[in-house]
């Protein structure tokens, strides 16, 4: 029996929760003095110390791609671990060399690939490439980056920077400075006044005017996921990633492409940016590399820009060390993962699973609190509003109340959280590939029921 298992045994659930209040500290959430304790986890299912059963269709933080309870997973890691538990990455060893090798395959390109723990560290990372590539590439005047309002990026000063929800930022800042920030391309609420089909793209237009007007020559790199997902699940139009790429390239600013929650099969291909045929600069990733079962990330960088950092002096080479980042044991799991993907098709499985869900949720579109639900891969948005025609954004009771209703009923669902003033309306989904056919049912039935109550 495990050490947790002895303790959890030892200790009562309210002796548990006593020891909670005193000396833990949660991420995010607001002061909770009963939070749920979860003890195990088994395909899309996990059980708290009551023993209740929930269907955690978030895969916790949009991250459990393939699941809970894979032993192939624990044995790698520990198979790993008792042949090298650690050595950093200033050299090097093989569980890193295969890692990198097939994530560097699944981009369908020659990157390099750097490890680090986190996703905001992955995205520290690419920043500080991208303005030391263009240093030693005799343009050391480029050091913005350019962002969306609504994305989020992480919670370090620089990639909260980047992340463009004023609700999470403003009372850490002053953050890193040289993040500026567009509006996004949400045509449900087009911040343009435009209607899709009849707008010239002005949401991926914006970009070359800003470009403009603050100088190309000063401007990094563009960052953003394909889809922005935790910000409400916004879907660009499909010429939109493949215009920004244009005017990226138009003015020599790098594009870095945040796979963080799209990567790893989440988007029905191995990166959300493959469903828009374009070839990103800069990779970063993570949650669902390992699916978290361990906490790793990567950021990958085209061969091009990486050799800028071959060249010989004190200064050329990238002066960034992590001592935990592409642990052996943490890679060897992400590359097993990765296997299991593919052997187990997963990949093909989650992008049928999404347009399945999609098509179910059908039923709630003439729901005077629906007013828009979107999909991207096996991820769903639905945007709760109070009135259909003016837009108005549903209350947070209401929002609440439709995720009271589920969890009641055995389903934890998400919701976009702190982004901006008033706009916390949209319920998110990203179950685990593992989710089967009678747990689509079910995630549709409670929801239906859950949307009854109001
Ligand atoms: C798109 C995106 N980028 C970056 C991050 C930061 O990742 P982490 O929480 O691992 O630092 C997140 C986390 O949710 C994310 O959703």
């Amino acid at each position: 029996m495990s050490s947790e298992q002895l303790m959890a045994d030892a200790l009562s659930k309210d002796e548990l929760l006593e020891k909670d209040r005193h000396h833990m500290w949660h991420h995010l959430s607001p002061y909770n003095p009963n939070p749920m304790i979860v003890t195990e986890a088994s395909g899309a299912w996990v059980t708290d110390i009551d023993g209740n059963r929930y269907l955690d269709a978030m895969s916790g933080l949009w991250c459990v791609n393939i699941g809970y309870g894979r032993q192939e997973l624990a044995d790698a890691a520990y198979e790993q671990l008792k042949q090298l538990a650690y050595f950093p990455l200033t050299q090097s060893h093989v569980p890193a060399i295969r890692l990198a090798e097939k994530v560097s395959e699944w981009l369908g390109g020659e990157y390099r690939v750097f490890f680090s723990n986190s996703g905001s560290e992955a995205n520290e990372v690419a920043f500080k490439i991208a303005r030391q590539y263009h240093q030693q590439n005799g343009e050391p005047g480029r050091y913005k980056f350019i962002s969306r309002y609504r994305a989020y990026h992480g919670n370090t000063m620089g990639a909260l920077a980047a992340t463009g929800q004023a609700v999470r930022k403003y009372k850490y800042e002053p953050l890193a400075p040289g993040f500026l920030h567009v509006s996004p391309p949400y045509c449900y609420r087009c911040p343009f006044g435009k209607s899709y089909g009849s707008c010239s793209l002005e949401c991926a237009q914006v970009f070359d005017e800003v470009i403009n007007w603050e100088g190309a020559q000063t401007v990094a790199a563009v960052i953003m996921e394909p889809v922005i997902t935790g910000g409400g699940v916004i879907v660009p139009p499909p010429e939109y990633l493949p215009k920004v790429r244009e005017i990226c390239d138009k003015y020599g600013v790098l594009l870095i492409i945040d796979e963080v929650i799209c990567g790893f099969g989440r988007s029905g291909q191995k990166f959300g940016h493959q469903n828009f045929q374009i070839k990103p600069d800069i990779v970063t990733m993570a949650k669902g590399i390992t699916s978290a079962y361990l906490p790793l990330s990567a950021t990958a960088v085209r061969k091009e820009l990486a050799d800028r950092f071959l060249e010989q002096g004190v200064d050329q080479h990238f002066r960034h060390v992590n001592t935990f980042g592409g642990n052996p044991a943490a890679c060897a799991l992400a590359l097993r993962n990765l296997e299991l993907l593919e052997e187990e098709q997963l990949i093909a499985r989650a992008a049928q699973l999404g347009a399945e869900l999609r098509r179910k949720l059908s039923v709630l579109e003439d729901h005077p609190h629906v007013g828009d639900i979107r999909s991207f891969g096996f991820i769903c948005g639905i945007e709760m509003v109070e009135n259909r025609s003016s837009k108005e954004p549903a209350a947070p009771d209401k929002v609440g109340k439709v995720i009271a209703e589920c969890k009641k009923r055995g389903l934890i669902i998400g919701r976009n959280g702190d982004t901006i003033p008033g706009y916390s309306n949209i319920l998110t989904l990203s179950p685990p590939f593992a989710t089967t056919d009678e747990d689509l049912a079910f995630i549709v039935n409670v929801l239906t029921e859950a949307f009854a109550t109001l």
